[in-house]
């Protein structure tokens, strides 16, 4: 294996950082907003006009979980066209129902919804908390408050073997409805759980209780980040599906200077539900703010058309890694290994927006970063996941690539993956960057 570079090392370090920081969809968007304001990045509100120059750092975010940051490259955009790379900002989990608090045989429990498609087994005997954002009246009416318990708060105990005597034969199994209810705390008689449920939340946001008005909360691994292995080359946290795709594109724009073509990074919460909403993949966020800006540049719409052909996505979304306890699971001839380069994502029923075209761009874009890259494909009797490539591609009618690194466990609340293939994708998308 080479040699960790101290510069690789401290990219991996960042992006564990992220992640533990980010542990909602609406922190993944602050931790991006602070990081692009302090790189010179000025936000666009989407309710307001904008001035748009040459050379300019701008975000726009919508719904609070989606955020869309570009540079204004030195080139005609109708010539160069964007340079684009998208990835999610949701990973899937248990949200908190709006009613959640419920008081039964001496315990106060949390209903939860399942979001997405979460291994729910993980999330069992987990130092779990809460996180997400909270609505507070307030005299112009109401705002959305960022919420994270740095502690551990709830937990999901597993059944005793000696009651479930099959488990490792069977495997967990968890029904949805009555055994994911979080442990809460116990119950007091005459107390009311909802109530002190809100005084909770309220003490910790440091407002009164009453002006709660609803929130949308995740459960999260309070966990840290780390790196394991002989030469500490591996990594585990939550949410590398698909944070670390986000902090990948996030970096390279960052580190990008003065590029000549537009240089846009387009994060989506929603991608693990199907990216349906306003503020996900399949809305207008992306559309909306590319005519925007080719109107701000003044682009016509013939000159909006040739930048949209001169286009490039790069949709990063993380890959399944060759697993050597379980060979069937895998199309022997695409085993993708961690820490061994970026891999391309193919499947011809278009689950992945992949193309022989694009394909062969991201390929040269690792050769010139001098960065191996995988090849990766489904096996042909199992479905497919399906990411926001397709989905943009096809709302936009730009060329597109699917790639993503290399991981195990994918949707467990603690994946992991390798310290080399980060920097070795940040290098890959830093080459489309100029
Ligand atoms: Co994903």
């Amino acid at each position: 294996m080479p040699i960790i570079a101290p510069a690789v090392r401290q990219l991996t370090e960042d992006l564990l950082a992220f992640i533990d920081a980010s542990p909602s969809p609406w922190h993944v968007v602050d931790s991006t907003r602070q990081r692009l304001d302090a790189q010179g990045f000025s936000e666009l509100k989407e309710g307001e006009r904008w001035s748009v120059k040459a050379g300019g750092r701008y975000y726009v975010i919508r719904g609070g979980s989606s955020i869309i940051a570009f540079v204004v490259g030195s080139d005609s955009l109708e010539k160069t066209g964007l340079r684009m790379i998208g990835a999610h900002t949701d990973s899937p989990g248990l949200r908190l129902k709006p009613k959640a608090p419920h008081a039964a045989d001496g315990l106060v429990r949390l209903g939860v919804e399942v979001y997405g498609g979460p291994i729910l087994a993980t999330f069992a005997d987990r130092d779990l908390s809460l996180a997400g954002r909270v609505n507070v009246r307030t005299a112009a009416g109401h705002e959305a408050r960022l919420l994270k318990f740095n502690r551990s708060l709830v937990r999901l105990p597993n059944l005793a073997i000696h009651m479930n005597r099959d488990v490792n034969e069977n495997g967990l199994k968890l029904h949805k409805q009555n055994e994911l209810p979080l442990l809460l705390a116990m119950a007091e008689q005459h107390i009311d759980s909802d109530g002190k449920f809100r005084g909770l939340l309220a003490e910790h946001l440091e407002i009164e209780a009453t002006d709660i008005l609803n929130w949308e909360i995740c459960t999260y691994d309070t966990q840290p980040g780390s790196f394991w292995g002989p030469e500490l080359e591996f990594i585990a946290n939550s949410q590398l599906d698909n944070l670390a795709s986000c902090h990948a594109a996030l970096t390279a724009l960052l580190i990008s200077d003065a590029p000549q073509a537009t240089c846009m990074v387009a994060l989506f919460d929603h991608e693990e539900v199907g990216s349906e909403s306003a503020a996900g993949a399949g809305g207008s966020f992306v559309s909306d703010v590319i005519t925007r800006l080719s109107h701000n540049l003044g682009l016509d719409t013939e000159a909006q058309r040739c930048a949209i052909a001169n286009s490039f996505f790069i949709s990063a979304d993380m890959a399944h890694a060759w697993h050597p306890n379980y060979p069937a699971a895998y199309e022997p001839c695409h085993r993708v290994l961690v820490n061994s380069g970026p891999v391309i994502k193919t499947n011809a029923n278009q689950r992945y927006s992949t193309s022989a075209d694009t394909a062969a761009r991201f390929t040269q874009l690792c050769e010139q970063a001098g960065v191996p890259v995988q090849n990766y494909s489904h096996r042909t009797d199992l479905g497919c996941g399906s990411t926001i490539g397709p989905i943009v591609a096809s709302r936009l009618g730009i060329p597109s690539v699917d790639v993503g690194n290399p991981m195990w466990a994918m949707h467990s609340i603690r994946e992991s993956a390798g310290v080399l293939d980060h920097g070795y994708m940040i290098a890959a998308m830093s080459q489309s960057f100029v």
